[in-house]
Protein backbone atom coordinates (compact mmCIF):
# COMPACT_ATOMS: atom_id res chain seq x y z
CA UNK A 1 0.00 0.00 0.00
CA UNK A 2 1.32 3.38 -1.26
CA UNK A 3 1.60 6.46 1.75
CA UNK A 4 -1.10 8.87 1.84
CA UNK A 5 -0.55 11.91 0.06
CA UNK A 6 -0.91 13.90 2.79
CA UNK A 7 2.09 12.06 4.48
CA UNK A 8 3.10 13.25 7.81
CA UNK A 9 0.82 16.59 7.42
CA UNK A 10 -2.71 14.38 7.42
CA UNK A 11 -2.86 13.29 11.13
CA UNK A 12 -3.76 17.32 11.83
CA UNK A 13 -6.36 17.71 9.15
CA UNK A 14 -9.19 16.27 11.36
CA UNK A 15 -7.82 18.46 14.48
CA UNK A 16 -8.05 21.84 12.55
CA UNK A 17 -11.56 20.51 11.21
CA UNK A 18 -12.21 20.11 15.16
CA UNK A 19 -10.65 23.35 16.35
CA UNK A 20 -12.82 25.37 13.38
CA UNK A 21 -15.80 23.76 14.42
CA UNK A 22 -16.00 24.17 17.54
CA UNK A 23 -15.85 27.67 16.91
CA UNK A 24 -18.46 27.52 14.83
CA UNK A 25 -20.58 25.40 17.32
CA UNK A 26 -20.16 27.92 19.90
CA UNK A 27 -21.07 30.80 17.70
CA UNK A 28 -24.49 29.21 16.67
CA UNK A 29 -25.09 28.37 20.44
CA UNK A 30 -24.57 31.91 21.64
CA UNK A 31 -26.76 33.35 18.67
CA UNK A 32 -29.45 30.97 19.48
CA UNK A 33 -29.21 32.37 23.38
CA UNK A 34 -29.44 35.66 22.86
CA UNK A 35 -31.96 35.76 19.62
CA UNK A 36 -33.96 32.67 19.76
CA UNK A 37 -33.04 31.63 16.41
CA UNK A 38 -30.27 29.79 15.24
CA UNK A 39 -27.87 30.17 12.67
CA UNK A 40 -27.91 27.51 10.58
CA UNK A 41 -29.96 24.22 10.27
CA UNK A 42 -26.94 21.89 9.55
CA UNK A 43 -23.47 22.14 9.50
CA UNK A 44 -21.70 19.32 7.62
CA UNK A 45 -17.82 18.68 7.56
CA UNK A 46 -15.09 16.35 6.06
CA UNK A 47 -11.82 16.19 5.39
CA UNK A 48 -10.89 14.75 1.81
CA UNK A 49 -10.13 10.98 1.36
CA UNK A 50 -6.78 11.19 0.36
CA UNK A 51 -7.66 9.10 -2.86
CA UNK A 52 -9.54 11.59 -3.88
CA UNK A 53 -7.24 13.95 -3.28
CA UNK A 54 -4.80 12.22 -5.34
CA UNK A 55 -7.06 11.87 -7.74
CA UNK A 56 -7.49 15.96 -7.98
CA UNK A 57 -4.21 16.44 -8.53
CA UNK A 58 -4.17 14.58 -11.15
CA UNK A 59 -6.99 15.75 -13.18
CA UNK A 60 -5.78 19.52 -12.51
CA UNK A 61 -1.81 18.20 -14.21
CA UNK A 62 -0.14 18.97 -10.74
CA UNK A 63 2.56 16.18 -8.98
CA UNK A 64 0.92 13.64 -6.65
CA UNK A 65 2.72 15.54 -3.52
CA UNK A 66 1.48 16.98 0.11
CA UNK A 67 3.02 20.11 -1.34
CA UNK A 68 -0.05 19.85 -3.97
CA UNK A 69 -2.79 18.66 -1.80
CA UNK A 70 -2.00 20.97 0.97
CA UNK A 71 -1.24 24.11 -0.79
CA UNK A 72 -2.53 23.81 -4.69
CA UNK A 73 -5.89 22.45 -3.93
CA UNK A 74 -7.51 24.11 -0.99
CA UNK A 75 -10.57 22.17 -0.38
CA UNK A 76 -8.47 18.64 1.87
CA UNK A 77 -10.76 20.29 5.14
CA UNK A 78 -14.31 21.58 3.75
CA UNK A 79 -17.45 22.52 5.43
CA UNK A 80 -20.84 22.95 4.52
CA UNK A 81 -23.05 25.65 5.93
CA UNK A 82 -26.94 25.25 5.38
CA UNK A 83 -28.94 28.25 6.85
CA UNK A 84 -32.46 28.64 6.83
CA UNK A 85 -32.20 32.04 5.03
CA UNK A 86 -30.41 34.53 3.24
CA UNK A 87 -29.49 36.80 5.47
CA UNK A 88 -28.02 34.35 7.91
CA UNK A 89 -25.69 33.32 5.52
CA UNK A 90 -24.02 36.59 5.37
CA UNK A 91 -24.26 36.79 9.46
CA UNK A 92 -22.79 33.47 9.86
CA UNK A 93 -20.02 34.71 7.21
CA UNK A 94 -18.69 37.59 9.61
CA UNK A 95 -18.56 35.44 12.86
CA UNK A 96 -15.91 33.09 10.89
CA UNK A 97 -14.27 35.90 9.90
CA UNK A 98 -13.69 36.53 13.57
CA UNK A 99 -12.34 33.48 14.33
CA UNK A 100 -9.09 33.76 15.90
CA UNK A 101 -6.00 33.17 13.48
CA UNK A 102 -8.43 32.76 10.61
CA UNK A 103 -7.73 34.74 7.34
CA UNK A 104 -9.99 35.04 4.24
CA UNK A 105 -7.66 33.82 1.30
CA UNK A 106 -10.70 34.14 -1.01
CA UNK A 107 -14.38 34.70 -1.05
CA UNK A 108 -16.84 34.19 -4.07
CA UNK A 109 -20.91 35.25 -3.37
CA UNK A 110 -22.41 33.18 -5.72
CA UNK A 111 -25.48 34.36 -4.51
CA UNK A 112 -25.40 37.68 -5.38
CA UNK A 113 -23.98 36.87 -8.80
CA UNK A 114 -25.42 33.45 -9.65
CA UNK A 115 -23.58 30.89 -12.32
CA UNK A 116 -25.02 31.17 -15.14
CA UNK A 117 -26.77 27.40 -14.77
CA UNK A 118 -27.97 28.82 -11.29
CA UNK A 119 -25.57 27.57 -8.69
CA UNK A 120 -25.93 30.15 -5.63
CA UNK A 121 -23.68 29.36 -2.86
CA UNK A 122 -21.26 31.44 -0.64
CA UNK A 123 -17.57 30.25 -1.10
CA UNK A 124 -14.72 31.12 1.35
CA UNK A 125 -11.31 29.82 1.50
CA UNK A 126 -10.25 30.61 4.75
CA UNK A 127 -6.07 30.27 5.61
CA UNK A 128 -5.56 29.43 8.95
CA UNK A 129 -2.80 29.52 11.38
CA UNK A 130 -2.35 26.59 13.78
CA UNK A 131 -0.18 24.91 15.74
CA UNK A 132 1.29 22.15 13.74
CA UNK A 133 4.00 22.22 10.91
CA UNK A 134 3.35 22.34 7.51
CA UNK A 135 4.37 21.41 4.23
CA UNK A 136 6.47 24.21 3.77
CA UNK A 137 8.38 23.86 7.15
CA UNK A 138 6.56 26.72 8.91
CA UNK A 139 6.55 25.78 12.69
CA UNK A 140 2.92 27.52 12.92
CA UNK A 141 1.60 25.72 9.83
CA UNK A 142 -0.62 27.86 7.65
CA UNK A 143 -3.58 25.60 6.34
CA UNK A 144 -6.54 25.64 4.00
CA UNK A 145 -10.19 25.22 4.65
CA UNK A 146 -12.89 25.57 2.22
CA UNK A 147 -16.64 26.96 3.51
CA UNK A 148 -19.54 26.71 1.55
CA UNK A 149 -22.85 28.90 2.68
CA UNK A 150 -25.97 27.93 1.22
CA UNK A 151 -29.71 27.74 2.29
CA UNK A 152 -31.86 24.40 2.30
CA UNK A 153 -32.98 25.34 -0.99
CA UNK A 154 -30.21 26.64 -2.69
CA UNK A 155 -28.46 22.93 -1.10
CA UNK A 156 -31.38 20.58 -2.43
CA UNK A 157 -30.42 22.43 -5.83
CA UNK A 158 -26.90 21.69 -5.56
CA UNK A 159 -27.73 18.45 -5.00
CA UNK A 160 -29.91 17.64 -7.69
CA UNK A 161 -27.39 19.40 -10.29
CA UNK A 162 -24.78 17.69 -8.73
CA UNK A 163 -26.41 14.29 -9.68
CA UNK A 164 -26.93 15.05 -13.07
CA UNK A 165 -23.17 15.91 -13.78
CA UNK A 166 -22.33 12.01 -12.95
CA UNK A 167 -25.07 10.97 -15.86
CA UNK A 168 -23.41 10.98 -19.10
CA UNK A 169 -26.35 9.14 -20.93
CA UNK A 170 -28.88 11.74 -19.82
CA UNK A 171 -31.57 11.77 -22.94
CA UNK A 172 -32.48 15.62 -23.57
CA UNK A 173 -29.70 17.34 -21.29
CA UNK A 174 -30.55 21.01 -22.53
CA UNK A 175 -34.17 20.58 -21.37
CA UNK A 176 -32.87 19.42 -18.27
CA UNK A 177 -30.10 21.93 -18.04
CA UNK A 178 -33.29 24.84 -18.92
CA UNK A 179 -35.07 23.51 -16.57
CA UNK A 180 -32.51 23.14 -13.50
CA UNK A 181 -31.79 27.37 -14.34
CA UNK A 182 -35.66 28.03 -14.19
CA UNK A 183 -36.17 26.10 -11.04
CA UNK A 184 -33.17 27.57 -9.38
CA UNK A 185 -34.57 31.25 -10.08
CA UNK A 186 -37.73 30.17 -8.27
CA UNK A 187 -35.87 28.86 -5.64
CA UNK A 188 -34.00 32.26 -5.14
CA UNK A 189 -37.49 34.41 -5.76
CA UNK A 190 -39.17 32.02 -2.91
CA UNK A 191 -36.00 32.51 -0.51
CA UNK A 192 -36.43 36.49 -1.02
CA UNK A 193 -39.90 35.95 0.14
CA UNK A 194 -38.90 33.91 3.22
CA UNK A 195 -36.24 36.75 4.14
CA UNK A 196 -38.60 39.52 4.02
CA UNK A 197 -41.77 37.49 5.61
CA UNK A 198 -39.15 36.54 8.30
CA UNK A 199 -38.32 40.39 8.70
CA UNK A 200 -42.06 41.58 9.10
CA UNK A 201 -42.69 38.58 11.82
CA UNK A 202 -39.61 40.35 13.83
CA UNK A 203 -40.58 43.78 13.02
CA UNK A 204 -44.35 43.13 14.09
CA UNK A 205 -43.18 41.30 17.43
CA UNK A 206 -40.64 44.04 18.42
CA UNK A 207 -43.80 46.36 19.04
P1 LIG B 1 -12.48 23.28 -7.41
O1 LIG B 1 -13.72 22.47 -7.10
O2 LIG B 1 -11.45 23.07 -6.35
O3 LIG B 1 -11.94 23.06 -8.79
O4 LIG B 1 -12.85 24.79 -7.23
P2 LIG B 1 -13.14 26.03 -8.17
O5 LIG B 1 -11.88 26.81 -8.30
O6 LIG B 1 -13.88 25.66 -9.39
O7 LIG B 1 -14.03 26.86 -7.15
P3 LIG B 1 -15.58 27.06 -6.93
O8 LIG B 1 -15.65 27.94 -5.73
O9 LIG B 1 -16.27 27.51 -8.18
O10 LIG B 1 -16.14 25.61 -6.56
C1 LIG B 1 -15.81 24.95 -5.39
C2 LIG B 1 -16.84 23.88 -5.07
O11 LIG B 1 -18.16 24.42 -5.05
C3 LIG B 1 -16.96 22.73 -6.05
O12 LIG B 1 -15.98 21.73 -5.78
C4 LIG B 1 -18.38 22.23 -5.78
O13 LIG B 1 -18.44 21.47 -4.58
C5 LIG B 1 -19.13 23.52 -5.54
N1 LIG B 1 -19.69 24.04 -6.80
C6 LIG B 1 -19.21 25.05 -7.56
N2 LIG B 1 -19.97 25.25 -8.65
C7 LIG B 1 -20.98 24.34 -8.60
C8 LIG B 1 -22.09 24.04 -9.47
O14 LIG B 1 -22.29 24.64 -10.52
N3 LIG B 1 -22.92 23.04 -9.07
C9 LIG B 1 -22.72 22.33 -7.92
N4 LIG B 1 -23.59 21.36 -7.61
N5 LIG B 1 -21.67 22.58 -7.08
C10 LIG B 1 -20.81 23.56 -7.42
MG1 LIG C 1 -14.19 21.17 -4.38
Amino acid sequence: MSESIYGDYGQYLPLILQEVTDHIIEANKQVKEETGFKLYEHFISRVKAADSMAEKCQRKDLPVTAHSALKSIRDSIGIRIVCGFVDDIYKTVEIIRGIPGVSIYNEKDYIFNAKPNGYRSYHLILEMETDYPDVEGNARGKYFIEVQLRTIAQDSWASLEHQMKYKHDIKNPEMITKELKRCADELASCDLTMQTIRNLIQESSED
